[in-house]
């Protein structure tokens, strides 16, 4: 079947799905990006990723050009045209496309707004059974991590080291902590079972399954510390996890090619995926 994207205001036949190389996005990743995940049809945690949106594009004074309800519309729009049961919705907003290449914002030009979506069976991912293992790299990133700007390289760079090291994510360390992965927040359980994920602030990007994993551990009179941890605590800890949109939780068995305690998934883990999963299917839209 043909996949089917959107581009200001047209549902697009993906090869034809095109914006002009002025894209303040393609110059200077001017733009910021959400990615919602999708189970059975349905959009997960969607209004936790349009509320982070909403306050990313208001960080970079960079104006929607639809309203968020109709941006909602258009996702599952685009999981409809797409027959999308399991995967992800990805959408862009860029500060669109000049006539030339200033650096300062132009006048009277419209946002771009992009959506592609893509397949994958979060919930039955053979890595949600094994684990992965994790690479540390530095982390190289700007300061306002807090952003979800589609300025990525330093992230591309740190997740092709982690692929060519047969690892699944990487973990960007700053300061001797760690801030967060590639493209996930990170956790740790600790040997008095403390769950230790970094706090939010401009060092980290607030996770939405983060922001929901965190609450409804909470709710379960589980105990929660928002701090920042070492690799090495993290090497001691009883279990570390990631979570994010296209994994959910994800168990995090080995550290640099060491074991994190036995080397396999953990309990606790297992417990917040399942928790998770459940949150996400009785929330969907
Ligand atoms: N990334 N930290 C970073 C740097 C991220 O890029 C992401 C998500 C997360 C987790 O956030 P959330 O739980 O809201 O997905 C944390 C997306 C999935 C991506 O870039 O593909």
């Amino acid at each position: 079947m043909e996949q089917i994207a959107y581009v200001n205001g047209s549902f697009v036949p993906l090869a034809d799905a095109k914006v002009s190389i002025l894209d303040r996005g393609f110059l200077f990743a001017d733009g910021i990006y959400e990615v919602a995940a999708v189970l059975d049809g349905k959009l997960i945690d969607n209004a936790s990723h349009l509320a982070r949106l909403e306050r990313s594009v208001g960080e970079i004074s960079l104006a929607l050009p639809e309203s968020l309800p109709r941006i909602q519309e258009i996702q599952q729009e685009l999981v409809r045209r797409n027959s999308l049961v399991n995967g992800m919705v990805y959408l862009e907003v860029t500060r669109g496309a000049d006539t030339g290449r200033d650096f300062a914002f132009p006048t009277g030009v419209k946002p771009t707004l992009v959506m592609f979506t893509s397949v994958k069976d979060i919930v039955n991912a053979p890595s949600a059974r094994t684990g992965i293992g994790v690479i540390t790299v530095p982390d190289l990133r700007w300061a306002r991590r807090d952003i979800k700007s589609v300025a990525l390289l330093a992230q591309v760079l740190a997740k092709q080291a982690a692929a060519a090291a047969g690892a699944g994510e990487a973990w960007m360390i700053e300061d001797g902590k760690v801030t967060e992965g590639g493209s996930s927040s990170c956790f740790i359980l600790t040997q008095d079972d403390v769950i230790v994920t970094r706090q939010n602030g401009s060092a980290i990007l607030p996770g939405c399954t983060r922001k929901a994993v965190v609450a409804l551990a909470e709710e379960r009179q589980l105990r929660v510390e928002e701090r920042a941890f070492s690799v090495e605590e993290a090497l001691a800890a009883k279990e570390a996890f990631i979570t994010s949109a296209t994994v959910f939780v994800q168990a995090v068995v080995s550290i640099d090619g060491k074991p994190v305690a036995d080397g396999k998934p953990g309990p606790m883990t297992s417990r917040l995926r399942e928790i998770y999963v459940d949150f996400a299917r009785a929330t969907a839209v």
